[in-house]
C-alpha cells in the first residue's frame, strides 16, 4: 500500500478513510461507512468492485484573484455536505493556488494542479513542480490535458514522466487521455485512448496506479457542447478497465477510478455517471457556475 497522502490542515475532521490513499477503499468493514457514496458496481468487464465517485473542476485560465476567491468561497457553501460523500477537487489556475486553498479552509474539497513539472526541481524556467503544489496545500495534478497535448505538444513519454513526478510528491494524478474526432472519425478512438493509457502508466507499481484516477476526455466533446453518449462512455471507460485488469490485476482494475470529461453539465451528468464505468466527471465551463457544479457533484453523489 502507498503511504498515505499527508494530513493537512485541510484533512481535520475528516473521515479517517478519507485519507486513504485513491482508489483504495476502507478495510474497516463491507458496508462503506456512513456519510459515504462510494458505489458497489459490477462493471462492463464483469468485475464487481467498490468506488468512491470522484468530481473535478478544471478551472483553465479563467478568472482573477478575487472572483476566484469569491467562487471557492460559493462552492464550498453550494457543494456542502456533498463533499462527504464523494471526493471532489478544483484546479484553480497556478497563480491563484495559494489564495483558493485559504479560501477552502477545513472543507475537504482538494486543490489541485492544472498541471504539473515532470522533475521535482531545477532550472526549469515558468514550470510549476509538483512538490511546488503539494507545499501549498495541494494533493492531485491533472496531467496529459488535450490542451496541453495539442497546444503544448505534450508527448505521451512527458505525460507519464509527470505522473511519475507528481506520485514522487505525494500528489494524485488525474492522467488525461482521449482521442480527436479525426481519430475517432477513422474508427481509432479505442486504440488512441489505449496508447495514451498504457503510455502514461508505463513503469508504474500497482501500488502507485492505484492512486491515479483516469480522465477520459475525448478531445471534440471538450468546450464544444457535444457530449460523448453515455454507451459511447461506457465503452472507452469499459475498455480503460479491461487494460488496467490486463496490465495489472483485476482488483486493482476495479478500484481506480475512471472519470468523464467533455461538456459535462447538470443536464446530462446523471445519464453519464448512470454508466457502469463512469465514476464521476471532470468539468471545465461548468465548474466555474456554482449551481451546476453544486449539481453535476450531487448527480456524482446519488449515481
Ligand atoms: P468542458 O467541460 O468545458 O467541455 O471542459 C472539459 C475539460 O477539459 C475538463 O478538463
Amino acid at each position: 500500500m502507498t503511504t498515505a497522502p499527508r494530513a493537512s490542515t485541510t484533512d481535520r475532521g475528516r473521515d479517517p478513510d478519507d485519507l486513504l490513499p485513491s482508489g483504495v477503499v476502507s478495510t474497516r468493514g463491507d458496508v462503506p461507512p456512513l456519510g459515504r457514496a462510494a458505489r458497489n458496481r459490477t462493471s462492463g468487464i464483469g468485475i464487481m468492485a467498490t468506488r468512491r465517485p470522484y468530481v473535478g473542476g478544471n478551472w483553465k485560465m479563467h478568472g482573477e484573484l478575487a472572483a476566484a476567491v469569491e467562487l471557492t468561497e460559493n462552492l464550498v457553501a453550494g457543494i456542502g455536505d456533498t463533499v462527504l460523500k464523494i471526493d471532489i477537487s478544483i484546479f484553480p489556475p497556478f497563480p491563484y493556488l495559494q489564495a483558493v486553498g485559504h479560501a477552502l479552509g477545513h472543507t475537504a474539497i482538494s486543490l489541485g494542479g492544472q498541471d504539473c513539472a515532470a522533475h521535482l526541481e531545477g532550472a526549469h524556467t515558468g514550470q510549476t513542480s509538483p512538490a511546488m503544489i503539494a507545499d501549498l496545500g495541494g494533493k492531485v495534478a491533472l496531467v496529459g490535458h488535450s490542451e496541453r497535448r495539442h497546444e503544448l505538444g505534450e508527448s505521451d513519454a512527458v505525460v507519464a514522466a509527470k505522473a511519475r513526478a507528481a506520485l514522487a510528491a505525494d500528489l494524485q494524478p488525474v492522467v488525461c487521455v482521449g482521442e480527436t474526432l479525426a481519430q475517432r472519425e477513422a474508427g481509432n478512438a479505442l486504440q488512441v485512448v489505449e496508447k495514451q493509457v498504457r503510455a502514461a502508466l508505463e513503469g508504474l507499481s500497482a501500488t502507485q496506479v492505484g492512486r491515479v484516477v483516469v480522465a477520459y476526455e475525448p478531445v471534440w466533446a471538450i468546450g464544444t457542447g457535444m457530449t460523448a453518449t453515455p454507451d459511447d462512455a461506457q465503452s472507452a471507460h469499459a475498455m480503460i478497465r479491461a487494460l488496467l485488469g490486463e496490465l495489472y490485476d483485476a482488483q486493482l482494475a476495479g478500484s481506480v477510478r475512471i472519470i468523464y470529461g467533455g461538456s459535462v453539465k447538470a443536464a446530462n451528468a446523471a445519464e453519464l455517471f448512470a454508466a457502469p464505468d463512469v465514476d464521476g466527471g471532470l468539468i471545465g465551463g461548468a465548474s466555474l457556475k456554482v449551481e451546476e457544479f453544486s449539481s453535476i457533484c450531487q448527480f456524482a453523489s446519488s449515481s
